[in-house]
């Protein structure tokens, strides 16, 4: 057996090709991420609502590195899907499961997502909240597929452009496998094919 190391190095799972994204720096980025939306949201009582299942390991690290706390921030989650099951081309329609239980009239809110590809789910989503009164909708993606968009929409702050390849980790999935990689790595076509 070799010797400690001071940071912990994740092996690389068999089905994964290339990790795109390690630990460390996907740590590092959230950090500074969480640091620039905690002065951006000091004085805006944000309500922050992640995107379930893929944001959900995200948000978790991006509400700790948002710091110092903003008074008033409360956090939500809600569900979006733009397909259903073992597919990973995104054609299916949209359906949304958008049920808050703190209201969003007058807030100013800060959308989690795990990734953005079409555009398309994070447009619905924003509609919505701004048809339920929403002062404000900003948007935070970890990745961004931009070279797929069939939307006119950029978000506000982002961690990482993507390639154009299907990743997995970090709580992004291929038919619910792999969410608990620690990395973003591309999954082995062979693996979904
Ligand atoms: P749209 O196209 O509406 O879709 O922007 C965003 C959603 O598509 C899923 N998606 C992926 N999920 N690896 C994944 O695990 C990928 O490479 C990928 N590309 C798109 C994801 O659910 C996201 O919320
Ligand atoms: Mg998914």
């Amino acid at each position: 057996t070799g010797a400690r190391r001071a940071t912990v190095v994740s092996n690389q799972h068999k089905d994964i090709s290339v990790i795109l994204f390690s630990e460390k720096v996907v740590k590092e980025r959230t950090l500074e991420m969480g640091r620039e939306l905690a002065a951006d949201f000091a004085e805006k009582q944000p309500l922050i609502i992640g995107t379930l299942n893929g944001a959900f390991v995200f948000m978790a690290d991006l509400v700790r590195a948002i710091d110092p706390l903003p008074d008033g921030l409360q956090m939500d989650f809600l569900r979006a899907s733009s397909y259903i099951g073992a597919s990973t081309t995104g054609e299916e329609a949209v359906s949304l499961g958008l049920v808050s239980k703190v209201p969003i009239s007058g807030r100013h809110i800060l959308l989690v997502e795990d990734i953005i590809d079409t555009g398309k789910t994070l447009q619905e989503l924003c509609a919505r909240l701004k048809s339920q009164g929403a002062a404000s909708v900003s948007t935070v993606t970890l990745l961004d597929k931009s070279a797929r968009r069939q939307v006119d929409l950029q978000p506000d702050y982002k961690g990482f452009e993507c390639p154009d390849e299907f990743v997995v980790g970090y709580g992004l999935d291929y038919n619910e496998h792999y969410r608990s990689l620690p990395y973003i790595g591309v999954l082995r076509p062979e693996c979904y094919s």
